[in-house]
């Protein structure tokens, strides 16, 4: 996701295969579409509107010419002033109509018609066409729309006189072109604004990636408390944010544990090397008597043993950790296996003044486990419970079937953990007290033990405690692993 582009890339066509430069040219595109769409759309309404407004007015004049001639036939007062007058004394949309007799023979024709329109032209232009407009250009170049019509049509007697009649149409025309003008701006001006506003507002919207990249690239193990500022982020992102921000607190704390723990094993490695290595020396200072060699070689195996105990102990941590380790499950009788860590532990808790007892039900339990790996859990239980015990106290195990799961149970009336501790006595090398636990021999795997391997039976353990009450360590394993 954070991968750098190649350095052989050339420019633009990294520039290409940017999301901001993706995102301007859709934003472009679909904008330009739109104005075009607009803009053309208004454009060919204008126009028809305009063509409409000509043709009716057209059709307005023929109507009135009609009129005059079947209403007074012999007034031609009334006609040359609808003719002459009328259309010599408009400025705006200047319009001509001739009218001639059934021979041809212009009978009245507006004053200046000659001038404007080529009238021969204007005859063939409209001749396949009765009624309708035509588009002309006049003899000074101005634009014209042109008709010409019988005037008999429904007359009694009929008469065959021809009407024709001319509008200047140069404002419509004008006002068209002016139009297009204003089009073609608007087109060339939004072809650039819209691309550099379009990858602007990419640009602005895509930054906090480039801040959430920019802290990925910068992040090593030497800084990993880095965390990204998600203020003022659109919430897509800043929850983005968020979830890069939990996984370094995650890898912040495994890292933590990580490099306490190395250093935990080797101040816990040390100790006993230490210790053999000054034995050694001193006994090797001058010559001893054989007794004085045995002594020093019991007491530097009980460390060997001490330091090889660990050693195995970090290792199976190690296995219990991958995640393909096996387990080999196969029914076991779950009383017995409790009677056999009482058996085990019988004679430690009687030298020390504790009763150590079984709490089981009527009925046989029995559950799908690893049985060397329980009793080392169970073990480990109960040399914490008769360690932390003083004398006249009591131990308990006690093991029940619960919702689809087994449930055991160690307890004792011990001087208990304070609330504080508790979250991290499951932690490896944790120890309540380390100067007093090292003293007797603990190295704060124990617990770590128990539940890498509860972990492995797909189950849970939970301890509760009082401070000078007891305490009590409950392992859920579910009856079928998961
Ligand atoms: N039943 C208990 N009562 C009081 N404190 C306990 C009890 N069980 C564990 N603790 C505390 O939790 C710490 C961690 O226990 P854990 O078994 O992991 O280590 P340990 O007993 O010190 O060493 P190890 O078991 O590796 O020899 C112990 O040092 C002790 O302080
Ligand atoms: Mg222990």
């Amino acid at each position: 996701m954070f991968s750098k582009w190649p350095h052989n890339a050339p420019a633009a066509s990294r520039l290409r295969r940017t999301l901001a430069f993706r995102l301007a040219a859709a934003y472009s595109l679909v904008g330009l579409a739109l104005v075009l769409l607009a803009t053309a759309s208004l454009y060919f309404v204008l126009r028809t509107e305009l063509d409409k407004s000509t043709e009716q007015f057209l059709a307005d004049k023929l109507h009135v010419v009609r009129t005059i001639l079947q209403e007074r036939p012999s007034d031609r007062d009334a006609l040359r002033e609808e003719i002459e007058l009328e259309t010599a004394a408009r400025r705006y949309q200047q319009f001509y109509i001739r009218l001639l007799d059934d021979h041809g023979v212009p009978i009245l024709t507006t004053p200046g018609m000659a001038d404007q329109l080529d009238v021969a032209e204007l005859i063939r232009r409209t001749r396949n066409r009765p009624e309708h407009s035509v588009s002309m250009t006049g003899l000074h170049g101005r634009p014209f729309r042109v008709a010409s019509a019988i005037a008999w049509a429904a007359f009694s007697p009929p008469r065959d006189d021809t009407i024709q009649i001319a509008v200047d149409v140069s404002q419509e025309e004008g006002l068209l072109r002016h139009y297009r003008l204003w089009f073609w701006a608007i087109l060339l001006a939004s072809s650039i604004l819209f691309p550099l506003l379009g990858y602007g507002i990419a640009r602005r919207g895509i930054r906090p990636v480039e801040e959430i990249a920019a802290t990925a690239r910068r992040i090593t193990s030497t800084n990993l408390g880095e965390r990204i500022q998600a203020e003022g982020y659109p919430s897509e992102l800043a929850s983005l944010a968020g979830t890069f921000n939990k996984m370094l607190e995650r890898l912040e704390e495994s890292f933590e544990r990580i490099s306490r723990f190395s250093a935990d094993i080797a101040h816990d490695l040390r100790t006993p090397v230490n210790n053999i290595r000054g034995e050694e020396e001193v006994a090797l200072a001058r010559a001893r008597t054989v007794d004085e060699y045995r002594e020093v070689i019991e007491s530097t195996l009980e460390e060997s043993v001490r330091l090889s105990e660990l050693i195995g102990d970090l290792l199976f941590l190690a296995r219990a950790e991958r995640p393909l380790t096996e387990l080999r499950r196969e029914r076991v009788n779950v009383d017995r296996l409790l009677s056999v860590v009482c058996d085990y532990y019988e004679a430690s808790a009687s030298n020390g003044g504790i009763s150590l007892v079984t709490n089981q039900d009527a009925e046989p339990l029995t559950a799908e486990l690893d049985r060397a790996l329980m009793l080392r859990a169970v073990s480990n239980l109960v040399a914490n419970a008769i360690a932390h015990t003083p004398t006249g106290g009591r131990v308990t195990l006690a093991a029940r079937s619960e919702d689809a799961a087994t449930r055991i149970e160690v307890s004792d009336t011990g001087r208990g953990i304070p609330a504080e501790a508790l979250p991290r006595v499951f932690d490896r090398f944790f120890r309540v007290d380390p100067s007093r636990s090292s003293a007797s021999g603990g190295t704060g795997l124990g617990l770590a033990i128990v539940q890498s391997i509860i972990t492995l039976h797909g189950g849970q353990a939970e301890i509760t405690s009082q401070l000078g009450q007891g305490t009590c360590v409950a392992l859920r394993i579910p009856l079928t692993a998961s």
